[in-house]
């Protein structure tokens, strides 16, 4: 990323911030905001009962004739070259078809990288696949087995022989940290910020809080490990995939093995969870070159081992944060720096710098952070990369801040919130984060809270809680298209190659569809998941419900106008414009004079048309130049940790989310306590453990990577402003990411009211809260380092 991306990001920006917003996407609030149909109310999973009786179909689970199954062999040194490869034993074992290595992989080309120019492409790293001899991480395949069973592909796994002229590779954090880069910009953002001489005003401040904050290496850990069922047929290649990018992967596709892109089909109506993972990486590509050349179907299904090191989850980061507050507890200045790992052929920043621009007013910004080249599989999108390790170090700092001030972290933060952009200035497009705040702080029951450390207690358990902010930013991505057929039978069907990881894609946008065709809601089904359908945009950056919402309402203004053409004058709309109608009671009407009405059943019976076909599409997202569009989240914590042996266990967790209209009371819900619940693994208990010394990931199966079970999440209450955003379709913005924002520094606040001791250092486990040691003698126990 460029200054060339700098200026040109800039320079729109300053002329959207001149042009008047009616002139722009949002500049009129969607009229639909104001219909009170099905959207913001309770509506079930349409695809609930296929999941609950399993009749819905997961990558995996397609049936193919004579399928082959794959497992990988990964390399275990971080740099170097195969130097001997002996795959005969392999190739001998009971049930092998093919051993598939550098040696015989067919000519594939690099994929191309996920990126904002280029809605096609779904790589997640710019290396060659298994092209040639080299080793650029430890854990890269350097082998795939197809075989009858998947055993029989595992066990020949283990039988090949490599032996590796190792080079010297970079695996520690801190050795990379020395030459770290230094990128003119992170995602679309300017990299450095320099506002008002944030070091002075931070050297004069009354109060300040100046701390380095850590956040671990995390895999992904989706229900559903990455799968796909792959075939070549007559030419073409057919994927079954897991993936959160259909027609990137498609494009990606195509692109690696050199066919047009029509001739590659993605199919993915049902993803098990996806959270930035779910892109395209290597077993993909393995999976599709390994049936060329053994001419059968193949199926990958990732065991945990494999998608440890094969898909790259959030990357470390050290952050400093600094604070500077007048007495009345003003930020005078926010500084910001750090280092966040980015292996050099790794595609995604790890922007947690990004979160201190947005949340609250200082009279002085300096932010800045750094990439951290090493030799490790790359990192890649985990949900709400940057903002999530961002708001831990952030609203740590507030929190610490409001302890030396003696003030209350709501106060603190009531104090602090930003009317505008704190950067650029931009208005807001809606933003009611202290509403968020006051709604979670009643329902925990906040004024209970001591604001001493360590003043409650129940036996051996110290009780305490926290609170902090979140942010993650809108989107909306332009050229995701839907197609909407509507028939004689006042029927609607809407069809997108969108993706469905479990958050509710068709439910909502069934709800959204029938609310603007003025459909009760069984008229309308929708059709999600391959890339034969219109063209969707991925799902991520919390922006498919946003860019999907587009393209339908860009649809119903098409379809408007071509059921006028089709009503002629012999008609109640006869005279009327697209834009002086509206849809109504399962027909059209004059927004004007609302007796001038038409059904749909009548027009189609004069004209003669049996139904009647149009596609629509999200155009250019300048509204995210020109106003500052971020959701919010407020989440409290209550939670206890054991004097004796340093557990926390979690009473109750409290998420508040400011995130625009709320679209399915159920379905966001759920996804806000996923979100929460993600939130709670960060602060409790995830970390990759990686041999620093050979970059080995150690931890490859849940029974080493922790993620909370039933038994770790407490109750969630999950509440939101429900403010509609007038800028945003239907009113809403993202809530994908959001929730996970924030809980990691809640549940540290927590544990600092509980026992007075800070941990600055994530996971927060038990070995961090010792209270019969110092941090001194922590230190002198720690093992020594290896060379
Ligand atoms: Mo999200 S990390 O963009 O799936």
């Amino acid at each position: 990323m460029s200054k060339l991306q700098n200026a040109i990001v800039g320079g729109v920006r300053t002329v959207l911030g001149r042009v008047p917003a009616s002139w722009l996407p949002g500049g009129t609030p969607d009229p639909i905001i104001q219909k009170r149909a099905t959207l913001g109310t309770q509506q079930p999973r349409i695809d609930g009962p296929d999941k609950v009786r399993g009749a819905a179909r997961f990558a995996a689970e397609v049936p193919m004739a004579n399928l082959l199954h794959a497992a990988f062999v990964h390399s275990t040194v971080a740099r170097g070259k195969i130097a001997e490869l002996d795959v005969s034993a392999a190739e001998a074992a009971p049930g092998v078809a093919l051993v598939m290595t550098y040696r015989n992989a067919p000519k594939m080309s690099v994929p191309p990288a996920i990126g904002i120019t280029n809605l096609k492409a779904a790589g997640n790293h710019t290396l060659p696949v298994m092209q040639d001899a080299e080793i650029r991480w430890n854990g890269q395949a350097v082998a795939v087995i197809l075989a009858e069973t998947r055993e029989q592909a595992e066990h020949a796994a283990t039988l090949v022989r490599i032996r590796y002229n190792a080079a010297q590779s970079r695996t520690r954090f801190k050795d990379g940290k020395k030459d770290a880069s230094t990128p003119d910009s992170i995602l679309i953002e300017r990299n450095r910020v320099d506002k008002g001489n944030a070091s002075k005003k931070l050297a004069e401040a009354a109060y300040k809080i100046d701390a380095v904050y850590r956040t671990p290496w995390q895999n992904h850990n989706p229900i559903e490990p990455h799968a796909a069922t792959i075939a070549w047929q007559d030419g073409q290649l057919i994927v079954h995939d897991a993936t959160q990018m259909i027609h990137a992967t498609a494009g990606s596709l195509a692109k690696v093995f050199g066919l047009k892109e029509a001739d590659v089909f993605v199919s993915s109506p049902f993803v098990g969870g996806g959270f930035g993972a779910k892109g395209m990486w290597d077993h993909q590509i393995l999976g599709a070159a390994a049936a060329k050349l053994a001419g059968r179907p193949v199926r990958v299904m990732l065991s945990r081992a494999s998608m440890h090191r094969l898909v790259g989850g959030r990357t470390q980061t050290e952050q400093r944060v600094a604070l500077g507050a007048s007495a009345d507890g003003k930020l005078t200045a926010l500084l910001h720096h750090g280092y966040a790992t980015k292996p050099r052929h790794s595609i995604c920043d790890e922007g947690f710098s990004l979160t201190g621009r947005s949340l609250y007013a200082s009279a002085s910004f300096d932010i800045v952070q750094h990439h951290v080249d090493l030799d490790l599989l790359a990192n890649s999108f985990m949900r709400a990369p940057g903002e999530t390790p961002g708001t831990f170090a952030i609203e740590c700092a507030m929190d610490e801040l409001a302890h030396q001030l003696g003030m209350d972290p709501v106060e603190l933060r009531r104090r602090n919130v930003a009317s505008c952009d704190p950067i650029s200035g931009a208005p807001h497009s809606q933003s009611a984060t202290m509403t968020a705040y006051d709604l979670g702080a009643e329902r925990i029951g906040w004024a209970r809270r001591a604001p001493a450390p360590r003043a409650r207690r129940d036996g051996e358990w110290l009780v305490g809680m926290g609170c902090a902010g979140g942010t993650f930013p809108f989107a909306r991505m332009p050229g995701t298209s839907a197609r909407i057929t509507l028939d004689a039978r006042g029927q609607a069907h809407v069809a997108s190659a969108a993706h469905e990881m479990g958050m509710g894609t068709a439910t909502v946008q069934r709800q959204h569809a029938a609310d603007r065709l003025g459909l009760p809601l069984d008229s309308v089904s929708v059709t999600i998941g391959d890339s034969r359908l219109p063209f969707a945009s991925f799902a991520g950056g919390s922006s498919q419900t946003a860019s999907l919402g587009a393209a339908i309402n860009a649809a119903s203004g098409k379809l408007a106008a071509e059921l006028l053409r089709l009503a002629g004058n012999d008609t109640p709309l006869a005279g009327l414009r697209a834009s002086d109608v509206e849809f109504a009671d399962s027909g059209l009407r004059s927004i004007d004079d609302p007796s001038r009405h038409e059904s749909f059943a009548s027009i189609f019976r004069r004209s003669g048309h049996k139904d009647l076909s149009v596609t629509g599409e999200s155009g250019p997202p300048l509204e995210m130049l020109k106003f500052s569009m971020h959701s919010t989240s407020a989440i409290f914590c209550q939670l206890r940790v054991s004097e004796v042996t340093g557990e926390i266990r979690i009473d109750r967790l409290v998420g508040a989310f400011d995130c625009g209209r709320i679209l399915n009371t159920k379905t966001a819900t759920s996804q806000f306590k996923g979100g929460m619940i993600m939130g709670l693994g960060m602060a409790l208990t995830e970390e990759t453990l990686l041999d620093e010394r050979s970059g080995r990931i150690m931890s490859t199966s849940l029974a080493d990577y922790h993620v909370p079970v039933h038994l770790d999440v407490p109750e969630i209450d999950v509440l939101w402003t429900d403010i509609p955003d007038p800028r945003t379709p239907m009113g809403a913005r993202g809530i994908g990411e959001i929730g996970t924002t924030g809980v990691a520094a809640a549940v540290a606040n927590a544990v600092f009211n509980a026992t007075g001791t800070r941990v600055r250092d994530l996971p927060i486990t038990l070995d961090k809260l010792a209270f019969n040691e110092t941090p001194e003698k922590r230190e002198a126990i720690s093992p020594p380092e290896f060379p």
